[in-house]
């Protein structure tokens, strides 16, 4: 039986079995290839998505553990506030090679709606599980430093 998913604000419907991992979903059936694989065991953040706004990592959530709307780097421009963050992304030129970069604003995001003016120890607490092998950690913390200051701001 289809499992319906809400997804950035569209409800798709979903044939697949059950604990088939929402990463899974995301990329292959629904064609939101944004998010990324990277462990596939929640040791990177490369899969990181949002339900009902908590961060999550979308390669260790089955299909039948979704329990609200779920939101992808595609989608998270909605809100515009929201876009603020991809936007100090760009300013500060934080992507390298950029493919853990979904995972780290979809983290950024959520920290930063739970803590609007985060110090810098509370960005790394929240950003120690998103790895970037290209080292953009100290443009990542800036970014975030400024889009709490835009968002503050609006
Ligand atoms: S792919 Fe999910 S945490 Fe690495
Ligand atoms: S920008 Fe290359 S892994 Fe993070």
């Amino acid at each position: 039986m289809a499992t319906a998913l809400k997804i950035n604000g569209k409800t798709h419907q979903v044939d697949l079995p059950d604990d088939v991992p929402l990463l899974w979903v995301l990329r292959d059936e629904v064609g939101l290839t944004g998010t990324k694989f990277g462990c596939g065991v929640a040791a990177c953040g490369a899969c990181t998505v949002h339900i009902d706004g908590e961060s999550v990592r979308s390669c260790q959530v089955a299909l039948s553990d979704v329990w609200g709307e779920v939101t992808t780097i595609e989608g998270l421009g909605t809100p515009d506030a929201m876009a603020m963050i991809q936007q100090a992304w760009v300013e500060h030129q934080v992507a390298q090679c950029g493919y853990c970069q979904s995972g780290q604003i979809m983290q950024a995001a959520a920290l930063l709606a739970e803590n609007p003016s985060p110090t810098d120890q509370d960005i790394d607490d929240a950003m120690q599980g998103n790895l970037c092998r290209c080292g953009t950690y100290p443009r990542i913390r800036a970014a975030i430093h400024d889009a709490a200051s835009k968002l503050n701001e609006a």
